[in-house]
């Protein structure tokens, strides 16, 4: 894969299995990520993992039951924000 510097990419349910492969393999090709999961200590402590392996501080994680439209809606908005402020 090629490097992916100055791409910011969103990878749902990425505190565990696939998810979080494909996370990391794409922070080691420079990708700034967002890591998406719906238990929050968990995700704080992935989101610690993927800035320690990659020394980049502007991954982030983000929290949302996708089983709940609720959930689902403002989880867009702040990805709205984050990519386009
Ligand atoms: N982006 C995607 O399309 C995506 C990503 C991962 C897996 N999957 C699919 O999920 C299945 C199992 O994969 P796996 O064994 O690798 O992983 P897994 O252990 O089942 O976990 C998958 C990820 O999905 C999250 N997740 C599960 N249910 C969710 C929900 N209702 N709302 C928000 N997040 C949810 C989990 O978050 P918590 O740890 O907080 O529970 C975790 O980060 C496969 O069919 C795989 O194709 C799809």
């Amino acid at each position: 894969m090629k490097s992916l510097s100055n791409k910011v990419v969103l990878v749902t349910g990425s505190t565990a299995g696939l998810g979080k492969a494909v996370a990391f393999e794409m922070a080691n090709k420079d990708a700034t990520i967002l890591l998406h999961g719906r238990n929050p200590q968990k995700g704080a402590a992935v989101l610690k993992e993927i800035r320690d392996a990659s020394g980049n501080s502007k991954h982030a994680y983000y929290n949302g039951d996708f089983f709940s439209l609720q959930q689902v809606m403002p989880f867009g908005i702040k990805y709205y924000l984050k990519c386009h402020m």
